[in-house]
């Protein structure tokens, strides 16, 4: 970041009056092609009928996170609070309002949490296969969702009856694809929140009209009794919502499950390297092929803030109070911070290979050494930033998933279109990957 003391130069601006719709048609490429066109960082447009600043790269991601500078309380697009993050979550807090909240979700995150959750996952996709029948297709997107919406809600201590799981998974699911889409898919989004709020708020109140201190501690019972700052207890609907916070995005890691199976049968040499991998090596090498799954797909193309006040950054006037959204897909095949970003090479995780590091190569090494480049999930640090706290239950979803593939299940793939639809909100193989189960399903 640099700050300039030469007379600020206007940020370029996108020429069409309105460009929500280009957006739309391709939105995880629509903000670093335009970065490029105008050779900048930052560039403005109309979007959802307001001006927008977008921002591209690890140096603008940097700044993005710069709490003194943006704020998030208003910036979400009225579309997303109402289907996908829902009103009063800690997605649009700002300050110590923010860090007492996320403190909640990281505690809920924590490393043994995140173990028990993946011994669930474990156990329901072994009883999801044991009832396939072998020959019969099954679409691998589908089957995910649903072994992650039983997973999470066991785990979470939420009731599930039998006969709610088609239910509960579908509104779920809603809520993250449909929330980015037009028309009567947006509407279902919409109505599904509805409904999903119902459910979370009774589940809350059921909770709270327990007398005494809970049985035991789940995730449902710390967000039920969660208090703010000021020492009281979230109301009702907000603590839904920071239900619905841990519950939707655990069955969203559906999406990333297909994307691991595609790069699995996609990525030429993969499924090999990783089924011939030492046992000394096979943990590292499936953090790191499941890290580069994360950077190479795409999830979320954006995230937004507004800024608190007007300040210069790389000569750029920035004005207060405007809309800014920070590309993630963008970032994470940045050039800059990325050799060959359009190849799928997981060994750019590892390590040990930094050491031998030469002028002009690729810095390599883990997660945490790129909080700026690397953004699937947001970027920052999540305990103070808003960057996602669910990083590590996606990892281990992911890594149950493919161990359930690689080790256990018999299967073949079918011709089907396994083409990604980058205009899709999340954008999945065309077909959501379909396999059939052989013989004894389970080896
Ligand atoms: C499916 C894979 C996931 C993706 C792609 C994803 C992506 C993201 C992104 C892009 C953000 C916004 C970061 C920002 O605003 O700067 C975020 C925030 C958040 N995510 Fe995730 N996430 C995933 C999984 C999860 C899981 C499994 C959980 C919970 C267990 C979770 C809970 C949250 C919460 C509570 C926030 C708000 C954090 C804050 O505002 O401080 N996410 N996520």
């Amino acid at each position: 970041m640099t700050t300039s003391i030469a007379p600020p130069r206007p940020i370029p601006r996108d020429p069409q009056v309105d460009s929500s719709l280009a957006l739309l048609a391709d939105p995880y490429r629509f903000i670093a092609t335009r970065c490029r066109e105008h050779g900048s960082d930052v560039f403005e447009a109309r979007l959802l009928l307001r001006p927008t600043l977008c921002l591209t790269g690890p140096e603008a991601a940097r700044l993005f996170y710069d709490g003194d500078r943006f704020a998030r309380s208003g910036a979400a697009p009225e579309a997303l609070r109402a289907t996908l993050f829902g009103e009063g979550g800690v997605q649009g807090l700002d300050g110590e309002r923010h860090r007492h909240r996320k403190a909640l979700f990281m505690r809920l995150t924590a490393p043994d949490a995140v173990q028990a959750l993946a011994a669930t996952v474990r156990q329901a996709w072994r009883r999801a296969a044991a009832g396939w029948t072998p020959g019969q297709p099954v679409v691998l997107y589908d089957a995910a969702r649903e072994v992650f919406t039983r997973a999470v809600c066991t785990w979470a201590g939420v009731p599930l009856p039998e006969a709610e799981v088609r239910q509960r998974t579908r509104q779920l699911s809603l809520l993250f694809d449909g929330a980015g889409a037009l028309g009567l898919p947006h509407l279902k989004a919409r109505r599904a929140r509805h409904a999903a709020d119902a459910w979370a708020h009774s589940l809350v109140e059921a909770v709270r009209s327990e007398a005494g201190a809970p049985a035991h501690e789940t995730a449902l019972t710390c967000i039920a009794h969660h208090r703010d700052p000021d020492g009281e207890l979230l109301p009702a609907p907000v603590a839904a919502v920071e239900l619905l916070n841990l519950l939707r995005p655990t069955v969203a890691v559906a999406v990333y499950a297909v994307l691991a199976a595609h790069a699995l049968h996609q990525q030429p040499g993969q499924r090999e390297a990783l089924l011939q991998a030492t046992p000394e090596d096979a943990p590292m090498a499936m953090a790191c092929f499941i890290h580069e799954v994360r950077r190479y797909y795409p999830f979320f193309p954006a995230v937004a803030a507004r800024t608190r006040r007007s300040f210069t950054w790389n000569g750029y006037e920035f004005p207060a109070g405007r809309r800014v959204l920070l590309d993630l897909y963008g970032t994470n095949h940045d050039a800059r911070a990325w050799q060959t970003p359009g190849a799928f090479r997981p060994e750019r995780f590892r390590p040990d290979r930094r050491a031998v590091e030469r002028p002009g190569s690729e810095r390599t090494g883990p997660p945490e050494q790129r909080p700026y480049s690397f953004v699937p999930q947001g970027g920052g640090q999540p305990s103070h930033h808003h960057r996602c706290p669910g990083e590590g239950v996606a990892e281990s979803l992911m890594k149950q998933t493919l161990q359930f593939l690689l080790h256990e299940l018999h299967y073949t793939l079918p011709p089907q279109d396994l083409s990604i639809d980058m205009s899709r909100l999340p954008a999945l193989p065309r077909d959501r990957l379909v396999l059939v189960p052989q013989g004894a399903v389970l080896r």
